[in-house]
């Protein structure tokens, strides 16, 4: 986006609903009118809802909502997040393989790929991830730990918790956790977290993660083989900001992220898990069992008994729950 249009977004989003006139814009932002004009042209193609009420003015409709740099700097506040390290893609393969890409080519700490849409929206253990235009939010973070494998594991279990406080900031939902890294409400799929890691091979360090969170917003018509499982925050024709929810789930994370492992953040991670306690079913490959999840230890992994009364602790995996079979 060029910098005036950028400019002009920037102060349309500040004053979502209210009508700012062309010459008044154009003060302030030292611009010509017929750039201005030209601007809220470009915008208005791009999707923006930008109203123009003669005698008054132009003015961003309050139900607008497009994802953009100018519209999630409005509500992050951590001081890291800055226009150059956001980039948002209208559609694109996965923002995890671009935020990838670009932490090859350097891309520093906290860079953040978001996305309207994603064509290859890679999900675990090989899945795809539905991530269909303008009702989700799809975003990856480039983070640089040069930690080891145990704090890489933490930082998933630190963006559950990110996401769980942001939806209960933003709109009041209290969501729940399912190990390791699904977010629901209620009985549905909300959210899910894929941590993807780039380790040196020589020292075993793994200097970048790349954190990918999907969440679906006012997602409908799931595919098939989800329809059962998934759910959206919000039946479609609410309106919300997912810029607004973008940056308080960035906000809460980078909040957290200092404190991987710490007992706080463990104890609320355990509070909004919602297996422990309850008999499940662990997915192996081609193994599956029945086990009593137990626990979730101060490293994040799962401690489970099995039906024989032997115990386990999972690092990874998958699990579902299940009433137990007498
Ligand atoms: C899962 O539920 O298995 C994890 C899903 C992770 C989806 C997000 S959407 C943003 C990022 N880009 C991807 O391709 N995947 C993650």
């Amino acid at each position: 986006m060029t910098s005036t249009k950028s400019k002009i977004l920037a102060l349309l989003e500040g004053n979502r609903g209210q009508a700012l006139s062309g010459s008044d814009i154009a003060k302030k932002l030292h611009l010509s009118r017929s750039a201005v004009w030209k601007s809220i042209e470009e915008l208005r193609k791009e999707g923006y809802d930008i109203q123009a009420t003669t005698n008054k003015g132009y003015s961003l409709s309050e139900s607008s909502d497009i994802l953009s740099a100018e519209g999630l700097l409005l509500w992050a506040q951590n001081p890291t997040i800055t226009r150059d390290k956001i980039h948002v893609f209208k559609s694109i393969g996965s923002t995890n393989q671009e935020a990838k890409k670009m932490a090859v080519g350097g891309a520093g700490q906290g860079t953040i790929v978001l996305a309207e849409e994603q064509t290859e929206g890679r999900g675990r253990l090989g899945r795809s991830f539905f991530s269909p235009m303008g009702t989700g939010v799809y975003m990856s973070i480039v983070l640089r730990p040069r930690g080891t494998a145990e704090e890489a594991a933490l930082t998933t279990t630190a963006a559950a918790v990110a996401v769980c406080r942001a939806l209960y900031k933003v709109l009041e939902i209290e969501a729940g956790i399912k190990w390791v890294n699904d977010i629901f409400v209620g009985e549905r799929k909300v959210c899910g977290i894929l941590t993807e890691a780039m380790s040196d091979i020589q020292t075993g360090v793994v200097e970048t993660l790349i954190l990918g969170i999907g969440i679906n917003v006012t997602t409908e018509h799931f595919p098939e083989e989800i329809k059962n499982t998934a759910g959206s925050l919000l039946p479609a024709q609410c309106s919300v900001s997912r810029n607004r929810l973008a940056a308080a789930i960035l906000d809460e994370l980078f909040k957290l992220l200092p404190h991987l492992g710490s007992q706080e953040l463990m104890d609320e991670y355990r509070a909004r898990s919602f297996i422990t306690g309850k008999w499940i079913t662990v997915h192996r490959g081609d193994e599956n069992y029945e086990a009593k999840a137990l626990d979730i230890d101060s490293k994040g992994a799962l401690i489970i008994e099995k039906t024989d009364g032997s115990r386990e602790t999972l690092r990874s995996g998958e699990v579902t729950i299940r009433p137990r079979c007498s």
